[in-house]
């Protein structure tokens, strides 16, 4: 008897993982009832059904491939993306890969969705697999099991995840790398030499690595600042900030490089613009404007003439231009002949603005509280900013995010240094500053601002007021680091 194919071709194989992985994405930013939620649950269990013959279907990534059984899927020019995608996915949650059994054919779509948002949410817990488990039998979601990876021996090496302060130390060694290369860069470039991008390349490359594996730590890490070295903290600032967003929208790792190098050098132009008006307190007149405004198309002029491949400058010259262009192409420099923005682009320019607002400058002393400039940009979705990608980002750092100080009603000054552990939870963990005698601001006890009262339901402690940390002088990194 000829052999029965378990499966179908490998095209309906691709289209069922092409599904399945567009709706873990669409079913992360829109809610259960948009129309292209809907429609991505339609499209899964269509595209499930017509390629599972058999009792049971295991998808495994094993070796940055992915398998079908034991069969490994063709990686090409169509595939790749999809598979670094879904071996990312899996390799975040801990898992070697999910079995779906056919009953999974007649499953309802709100347990289809109860699935994504499951195996969505478990990237953030520290034990994704207890997380997957425990959700799969709570919810009754039977037709599916999942596949563990073989145990890592472990060890406190940085890479395991289990050392929080060794990675924390590793990302703030990336930070002075990356740092200490964009200057090099822009020093030979200033002082009309030629610079080259090898060495920032492969320290943003080791950036990504690193932020792969945690970018809480990086967003983190962005809170730092350097008052005299505003242009190279807030480029290092927007680089891992771009990233970070990247990362979310799950780029893959040469993108995540791109968009680093391109968001470093987002500024270059600005070495060109006189210290006089970058730094001048108030408002800047037309021709300084106009001085002003040269520099996002200098950045792109200024990287064409960086020692590198025509191809690799090719690639990162669009976003520097584009990063004062809003999504509605207005902003500058004018533009009639773009109908929209790049993604990179349009990532950049939120991590650009984000960070500007944020920073205290030597002419603004107060900087506005990260949770402000959340609400502000929120204002502009759509018009300034990319409606979806905004909200990615205000999901990413959090309605309070890490580094914004709060008045409790406790009368304490606290700051925040972790998003809640809890699931859909707004409310932050933060650390009570205690001043000192000196004046200064110690680390007290770390609070989770989520505890609710057992009778009343209510926050056991609120949020009075939100501040930008400097506002009292504290510098936000020492006392997040500080904190392990
Ligand atoms: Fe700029
Ligand atoms: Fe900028």
């Amino acid at each position: 008897m000829a052999d029965v194919p378990k499966y179908r071709a490998y095209s309906q194989l691709e289209e069922f993982l092409h599904n399945f992985y567009s709706l873990l994405q669409t079913t992360r930013i829109h809610r259960d009832n948009h129309k292209l939620v809907i429609e991505g649950v339609a499209k899964f269990s269509k595209s499930i059904s017509g390629c599972m013959l058999d009792e049971s279907m295991a998808i495994k990534a094993s070796n940055d491939r992915l398998f079908i059984e034991d069969e490994k899927l063709p990686y090409n020019q169509t595939t790749k993306n999809l598979i670094d995608n879904l071996v990312r996915y899996f390799d975040d949650r801990g898992l070697e890969g999910l079995r779906f059994f056919k009953s999974i054919k007649v499953a309802a779509s709100q347990d289809i969705l109860a699935l994504m948002h499951l195996l969505n949410g478990a990237g953030k817990r520290p034990d994704p697999l207890g997380w997957i488990i425990n959700g799969l039998e709570m919810k009754n979601l039977y037709w599916l099991e999942i596949i563990k990876k073989p145990e890592k021996p472990q060890g406190d090496d940085e890479s395991t995840g289990k050392d929080k302060p060794a990675r924390r130390e590793r990302a703030r060694r990336d930070y002075t790398y990356v740092m200490a290369s964009f200057k090099e860069v822009a020093e030979k470039v200033s002082g009309k030499g030629r610079a080259g991008m090898r060495k920032t390349v492969r320290v943003v490359q080791d950036m990504v690595t690193h932020l792969i594996e945690d970018d809480e730590v990086y967003s983190a890490i962005s809170t730092l600042r350097v008052f005299d070295d505003y242009t190279f903290t807030h480029s290092v600032n927007v680089s891992l900030l771009s990233m970070c967003i990247g990362r979310r929208i799950n780029l893959s790792r040469r993108s995540l490089e791109r968009l680093g190098i391109c968001a470093l050098f987002h500024d270059l132009g600005k070495i060109e613009v006189p210290y006089e008006v970058l730094n001048k307190p108030g408002k800047l007149d037309d021709s300084e404007f106009k001085l002003l405004e040269e520099h996002s198309l200098n950045s792109a002029r200024l990287i064409v003439k960086l020692k590198a491949s025509r191809d690799r400058k090719a690639k990162i010259l669009l976003p520097p231009f584009e990063h004062h262009l809003k999504y509605d192409l207005s902003g500058y420099p004018y533009t009639n002949w773009r109908k929209s923005l790049s993604l990179f682009g349009r990532i950049i320019t939120i991590a650009d603005v984000y960070d500007a607002i944020t920073s205290p400058r030597v002419y603004r002393k107060s900087a506005m509280s990260p949770d402000r400039a959340l609400g502000l940009m929120l204002e502009g979705a759509g018009l300034d900013f990319d409606p979806i990608l905004i909200k990615v980002f205000i999901n990413m750092l959090g309605v309070y995010p890490v580094g914004t100080l709060l008045k409790l009603d406790t009368g304490k000054l606290a700051l925040v240094v972790s998003a809640s552990q809890r699931e859909n939870e707004k409310m932050p963990i933060a650390c009570l500053m205690e001043e000192g005698i000196d004046g200064r601001f110690y680390n007290g006890e770390t609070v989770d601002l989520a505890e609710r009262d057992s009778t009343t339901g209510k926050y056991k402690i609120e949020i009075i007021e939100t501040f930008h940390p400097t506002t009292f002088g504290i510098e936000p990194v020492q006392h997040i680091f500080a904190n392990d």
